[in-house]
């Protein structure tokens, strides 16, 4: 993936930078991220749109990894924002990413977080339900706010890796649905409300999506309903905000197409879907993609530790990290490939399955996985760990979330230093004397 290769010294290098030296640098574990490979994805993106001639904006979902360090980068490659907490939102601020080209999702912002949003001044809101459309209500005209809006559809197209669903009745904490005239109802109550502007609308309809026919059929169900939006209400959306979820290769079971062609693919059918509006302009279309921004450019090193041989059965080699690291595997039994990164010219020669340190049967990183002969001296390169693995790392068992450092071009930077024993306590408060006693 990206800029990694092997170098003279048979070191895995990504960015120009020896991985090795880096993890003896930093220490285990140790999130690295391919800057040039998050540029280069960031790129494609846009100039799909800019080939076309369609207006657009391509949002970061930071969910993905979010750290001061990869909104500054984001900033640097003039994409937009998808924040879903106040917690996203405040740490984007900090990284003086600029608040209008910030959009705030999530199924159940609270009143403090929508306030934060509107004093921030982010550039659109994705509205996702009626109480929050009251919340926003009362919110704008109490700080005296113009709003604009994206209204969240769930348009009943589910859509994981080949598969999509098509449910004709939802069943979807997000968004209002289109068959049971949720989506018109939402419509009514937003249009004529003084402080709001009402941008367009938004869905997304699954992650690690390998076809474009999930995005295909979302559109022609999207521009169906607008056609009864034209005629009921006379309203037509400026912008069409279809998501994030493009996947990427894992694995080599995994099979997805180049970022472009998704964004290809649905200009296509929003083209031809234009033509049931005379008259009308195509709208901007936005996306929000996650995982292939970020996904693939991060590899994570860890350090080789204990093994456990079973006769017959199986050889565990533990690293000194996990699941509060890398929670994938256990919870999606996401599957990872990884190379003893200080011995790339060996060849594979036994079977071992790798496991985490954490107090847990199931905190298991790789299921048989052929590598070369291990010691205690060896660094394991787990790559394609960029997206949802520091982002929802925890601090199970005490353990301290690791570093991160960027590289490009055999430069380096740490960009999240590792936790301290320290923070693990920062939050604690003793027991007062003679209470619990
Ligand atoms: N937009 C919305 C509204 C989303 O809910 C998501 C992801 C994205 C964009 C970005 O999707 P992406 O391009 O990253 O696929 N923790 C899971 C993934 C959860 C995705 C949640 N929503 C995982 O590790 O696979």
């Amino acid at each position: 993936h990206g800029t990694a290769q092997i170098g003279q010294n048979h070191h895995l290098w990504i960015g120009g930078t020896d991985t090795v030296e880096l993890a003896k640098k930093y220490g285990t574990p140790l999130y690295l991220y391919d800057v040039a490979l998050i540029k280069n994805r960031a790129r494609g993106f846009k100039k799909a749109f800019e080939e076309k001639g369609v207006g657009y904006q391509v949002a970061y979902a930071s969910k993905a990894f979010s750290s001061i360090a990869i909104f500054q980068l984001i900033e640097q490659e003039g994409l937009s924002l998808d924040v879903v907490s106040g917690g996203e939102l405040f740490t984007a601020l900090q990284a003086e990413f600029p608040a209008e080209r910030i959009h705030f999702h999530g199924n159940n912002k609270s009143p403090e977080e929508l306030e934060f949003a509107l004093s921030a001044g982010v550039g659109c809101i994705v509205v996702d339900n009626f109480f929050e459309i009251s919340l926003l209500k009362t919110l704008s005209s109490k700080l005296n706010k113009k709003v604009n809006i994206l209204i969240r559809l769930t348009p009943g197209i589910e859509a994981h890796t080949h598969d999509y669903i098509i449910t004709g009745q939802e069943d979807s904490k997000f968004g209002f649905d289109l068959s049971n005239g949720q989506a018109d109802k939402a419509l009514k109550e937003v249009l004529d409300f003084e402080h709001f502007h009402v941008l367009g609308v938004h869905c997304h309809i699954g992650s690690q999506i390998f076809e474009t026919e999930g995005f295909t059929l979302a559109i022609e169900k999207l521009f169906g309903h607008f056609k009864k939006w034209e005629e009921n209400y006379n309203y037509f959306p400026n912008v069409v905000n279809l998501g994030g979820g493009f996947g990427i290769q894992y694995t080599s079971e995994d099979t997805p197409l180049a970022p472009e062609q998704y964004v290809t693919a649905m200009i296509e059918e929003v083209s031809r879907q234009m033509h049931r509006f005379e008259g009308k302009e195509l709208p901007e279309l936005w996306i929000e993609p996650g995982r292939s921004l970020v996904g693939d450019a991060g590899t994570t090193i860890y350090s080789i530790g204990s093994q456990k041989e079973i006769e017959g059965v199986r050889h565990y080699v533990s690293v000194d990290g996990g699941m509060t690291d890398n929670i994938r595997p256990a919870l999606y039994q996401a599957k990872y490939e990884a190379y003893v990164a200080n011995k790339m010219n060996e060849k594979p020669c036994q079977t071992v399955s790798i496991a985490g340190k954490c107090c847990e049967s199931g905190d298991m990183l790789i299921w048989d996985i052929e590598l070369p002969k291990l010691t205690d001296n060896d660094y394991l390169a787990v790559s394609c760990t960029g997206a949802y693995g520091y982002s929802m790392a925890s601090n199970y068992n005490r353990i301290q979330r690791p570093a991160v450092v960027f590289v490009e071009n055999g430069e380096e930077q740490l960009v999240v230093k590792r936790e301290t024993y320290e923070d693990l306590i920062k939050n604690d408060l003793p027991l007062k004397s003679n209470v619990f006693v």
